[in-house]
Parts: structure tokens; sequence; C-alpha cells
């Protein structure tokens, strides 16, 4: 499917031609089948579905970079393009779980280079982009890069499933997204320390509690209308404005060398042969990344990589 395809939906919804895969719902698919589109005027629902784990593979990658990119490419007042995205899973475990590991183990597949490019340019989008806003509806795990994925969206809402934390330190990394920069910046550099040392995750009750997450629901349902709700207002308000406030809040982030540094820090990490034994041991814990009680149960299964 080209790029393109994935919005021709939204401009069916404001009356132009439907594209032929658009169904009666409107919605659509991404090119590897990892996110469904659903489209409604000025807000897309993006629902996230890469089985059994919602993995961070290099397909889901691809997938999000397909979306992000076309907001890159777009003038700020492109009205085919929704204002608002909702990212939510079809997992009732996981959100974004942690990198595709196998990724990451010499020999490292020939893909490898291709999936950590297209990984920076997903990042770098979710940084960048000022024309869209991003927001997260958590009701299950985001860890590792999951959560660093989650911490630079815009917003984070989570229901009774939420659960998020940064697990690299277990395997002798260090988040090499941007997350060990965003934490601090929503829940102070104790906290974020606390959380990036031991591994631990946080539940949406503690989440909201610190401020890794905006606000915390008893019931999928209640989330789901609160994230619409908030949705609605932002999708009336005119782009350039939305974007202007945007620019303004990214004068918080970190700057992009610490970024790249941290990139350049787990590449450098990475190739240890301390680290490439507990990947392994990471891997074969978790019944080779699937549903399993060790990739379930993180972040408490972790020391189980000691044992
Ligand atoms: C539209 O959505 C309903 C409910 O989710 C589903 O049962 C139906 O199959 C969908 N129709 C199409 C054409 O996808
Ligand atoms: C608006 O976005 C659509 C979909 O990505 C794209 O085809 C079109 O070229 C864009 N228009 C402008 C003016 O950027
Ligand atoms: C990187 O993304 C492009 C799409 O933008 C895709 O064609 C390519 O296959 C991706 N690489 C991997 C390893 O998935
Ligand atoms: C976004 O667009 C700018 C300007 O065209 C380009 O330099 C940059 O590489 C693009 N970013 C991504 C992630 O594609
Ligand atoms: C994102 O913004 C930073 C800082 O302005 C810039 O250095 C970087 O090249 C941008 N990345 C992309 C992919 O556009
Ligand atoms: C969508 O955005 C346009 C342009 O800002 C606005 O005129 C319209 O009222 C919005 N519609 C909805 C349903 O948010
Ligand atoms: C692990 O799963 C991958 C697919 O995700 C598969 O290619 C590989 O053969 C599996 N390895 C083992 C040891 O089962």
């Amino acid at each position: 499917m080209r790029v393109l395809d994935l919005f021709l939906p939204v401009a069916a919804a404001y009356g132009a031609l439907a594209a032929s895969f658009t169904n009666s719902n409107n919605t659509s698919t991404s090119a590897h089948g990892t996110l469904t589109f659903s489209h409604s005027p000025n807000i897309t629902r993006v629902t996230i579905n890469n089985p059994p784990i919602n993995l961070y593979t290099a397909t889901l990658c691809s997938d999000l970079l397909d979306f992000l990119q076309q907001f890159n490419a777009s003038s700020p007042s492109n009205s085919s393009l929704p204002k608002v995205v909702i990212f939510s899973s079809a997992n009732p475990s996981f959100w974004i779980d942690h990198w595709d590991l196998t990724s990451l183990i010499a020999p490292t597949p020939p893909t490898t280079p291709s999936f950590t490019t297209n990984h920076s340019r997903v990042i770098n989008l979710i940084r960048n982009l000022t024309n869209v806003v991003l927001i997260a509806e958590l009701d299950g795990l985001a860890t590792g890069v999951g959560n660093e994925i989650l911490t630079q969206m815009d917003m984070r809402f989570a229901g009774p499933g939420a659960r998020a934390g940064q697990i690299e330190v277990s395997a002798g990394v260090l988040p090499g997204s941007g997350g060990a920069q965003a934490l601090p910046r929503l829940i102070g550099p104790g906290r974020a320390l606390q959380y990036l040392l031991t591994g631990e995750s946080v539940d949406a009750e503690t989440g909201v509690k610190l401020g890794w997450f905006n606000e915390g629901f008893g019931s999928g349902e209640e989330l789901r209308a609160r994230v619409d709700d908030v949705a609605r207002k932002i999708a009336l308000y005119p782009i350039e404005g939305v974007a202007a406030i945007k620019r303004s809040v990214a004068t918080t982030r970190a700057p992009q060398q610490a970024f790249v540094d941290d990139t350049e820090a787990f590449a450098g990490l990475v190739g240890l042969s301390e680290v490439q034994k507990l990947l392994k041991k990471f891997v074969q814990l978790g019944n080779n990344q699937t549903l399993s009680p060790f990739e379930l149960g993180l972040d408490a299964t972790l020391s189980e990589l000691y044992e």
C-alpha cells in the first residue's frame, strides 16, 4: 500500500472520493498490518496490534514511520490530515512492549541497520512534529522502547491495566531513544532514577500520582470516553495555534544532542559480551518473546536474569 493511501479515508470523511480499500467503517490498515486506523473528522484513532506481545519489531517500527512521515511532509494546515492522533492497543496486556531483542543479538540480522535508522526517524518525528497532537491511551504494559515512545508523546491517559517502566538497566544498557531524558522531565530526576535504575514499573494510580500519566480511570470505557473528549476539544481549534503551543512547550525537551549521545551510548554497550549474554537469557526466559509468564510479569520477573 502506498503511504499516501493511509490518508485517503480522511479525505473521504470530507466528502472526497473514497479509496477502494476503505471499508464502510472508515478504517484502514498499515502495510504490515500492525496498525489499524479509524478516521473521523480531524481525529485518527490508531490501534496497535502486533501479536503476541506488541513487541517493537522492525515491522511495527516501519508501519509507525510510514504513518508519522505524512505529517512531516505536509504543510502545517493540511486539512486532509488529522489534528489529533490517539494511540491505543488491541492487546489487553501490552501497549508497546520492549525492542525485538533478536535484532540486537550477534550475529545481528541484515535488517538491523534499517530497523534502527527507521526507529531514529520515528522518535525524531514523535519529538519534532508540531502539526499533530499525539495522545497515548494506555491500558497495558509500556516498557523499554514502549515507554520511551509513551513518554515522548504529548499526553498519556491510563486505564486499569496500565503499567509503564524502563527495563534496560537489567540488560546492562540504557534507554537509547530519549527515555532517560523524558522521564525526569515528567516525574523529576530522583524518582526517574529510581525507576531507571531498578527497572520497576508503575501502575495507573502511582503513575498518575507521579505525573508519569496525565489522568487514570477505573475502566477501559471511562478511559476511552475521556480520551475521545480531550481529542474532540483539540480537534476543533485552529492547527496553527496548536502547533505554536507545541513548539513553545518543546523548548522544555532535552536538546537533540542529548538524544544522539544516548543512542551512541546504547550502541557502545549493546555489543559487550555480558550484555549479549543477558539479552540471550531474556529471550529464553520469555519463551522467545511470546505470551509467557516472564514477559507478562515484567518488571517482577527481571531478577530471573540473575538466577
Ligand atoms: C464495521 O464494524 C463492525 C463493528 O466493529 C464490524 O462488525 C463490521 O464487520 C465492520 N464492517 C466492515 C466492512 O469492516
Ligand atoms: C496533505 O496531505 C496529503 C496526505 O498526506 C498529501 O497527499 C497532500 O499532498 C498534502 N497537501 C499539502 C498541501 O501538503
Ligand atoms: C524501514 O522503513 C521503510 C518504510 O519507510 C521500509 O520500506 C523498510 O522495510 C523498513 N526497514 C525495516 C528493516 O523494516
Ligand atoms: C522531516 O522533514 C525534514 C525537512 O524536509 C527532513 O529534513 C527530515 O529528515 C524529515 N524527518 C523525517 C524523520 O523524515
Ligand atoms: C528534529 O529536531 C531537531 C532539533 O530541532 C533536529 O536537530 C533534528 O534534525 C530533527 N529531526 C528530524 C528527523 O527532523
Ligand atoms: C475540523 O477542523 C476544521 C479546521 O480547523 C474545523 O473547521 C472543524 O470545525 C473541525 N471539525 C471537528 C469535528 O472538529
Ligand atoms: C523465535 O521467534 C522468531 C519469530 O519471532 C523465529 O523466527 C525464531 O525461529 C524463534 N526462535 C526459536 C528458538 O524458537
